[in-house]
């Protein structure tokens, strides 16, 4: 079973769009996925409720409430959408809980720092000192041709882990979470830059690279 956490302190820079898509993609490549929502403002379980039935079914879990308890034993993925703010002992025990680590980083100054403090924190965790537990970075909401766009890749390029994808802003993504599907279930023609984009991402995770 693959366990992969969406996690950084810093609010509102994409954990639950990137943890739902990633939801989106297993199950359309017919994998069992669970989608396990440990922050109590439920955006991925709301995604969940507003998934249409005839699309390949992920299981969503309440877990802020009561962890990974209902878990299925067969599910092959379990992607965990972390709440903002997750530091001390609450970073430890989300950590317990995944092999793999998405960190989504926005292009802003207070976003870059506020990730700085959080990669450090991360860093130092025994888990990830003791390389059970392996990061990724997403750039996300980019904007090419901004200048913000350009500091935000250098800031990635310096990190001392795997600088992975970088996601366009698009309304694809907002029109996506509100009909509980992901960019990969909404038409080619409209969707393919978001497809190409999340190309990397989803061959670094398929990798040996993103696991111990
Ligand atoms: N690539 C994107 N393009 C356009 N909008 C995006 C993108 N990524 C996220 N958003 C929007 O940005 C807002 C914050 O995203 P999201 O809720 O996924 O972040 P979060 O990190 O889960 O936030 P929180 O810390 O509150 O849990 C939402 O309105 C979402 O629709
Ligand atoms: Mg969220």
């Amino acid at each position: 079973m693959r366990h992969i956490i969406v996690m950084n302190a810093k609010g509102g820079c994409g954990k639950s769009t990137i943890a739902t898509n990633l939801a989106s993609y297993y199950a359309v490549r017919g994998h069992k996925v669970a989608l396990a929502d440990f922050d109590p403002q439920r955006s991925s379980l709301d995604w969940a409720e507003l998934r249409p039935g005839n699309r390949p079914e992920v299981t969503a879990l309440a877990a802020f409430e009561d962890g990974l308890r209902h878990l299925p034993r067969d599910s092959e993925y379990v992607v965990i959408d972390a709440p903002a703010r997750s530091h001390g002992k609450e970073l430890t025990e989300l950590l317990r809980r995944a092999e793999t680590v998405l960190v989504p980083v926005m292009p802003s100054d207070i976003d870059m720092r506020a990730t700085r403090h959080f990669l450090a924190e991360l860093l130092s965790s025994g888990k990830v000192e003791r390389k059970q537990a392996k990061i990724g970075l997403v750039g996300n909401r980019i904007r090419e041709n901004t200048v913000i766009f350009d500091e935000l890749d250098l800031f990635l390029r310096k990190q001392a882990v795997p600088y992975v994808a970088t996601l366009r802003e698009a309304q694809n993504y907002i029109r996506a979470y509100s009909r509980g599907l992901g960019v990969f279930e909404l038409p080619e023609y409209l969707a393919w830059p978001d497809w190409e984009q999340w190309g990397p991402l989803t061959d670094w995770l398929n990798s040996r690279a993103s696991q111990p």
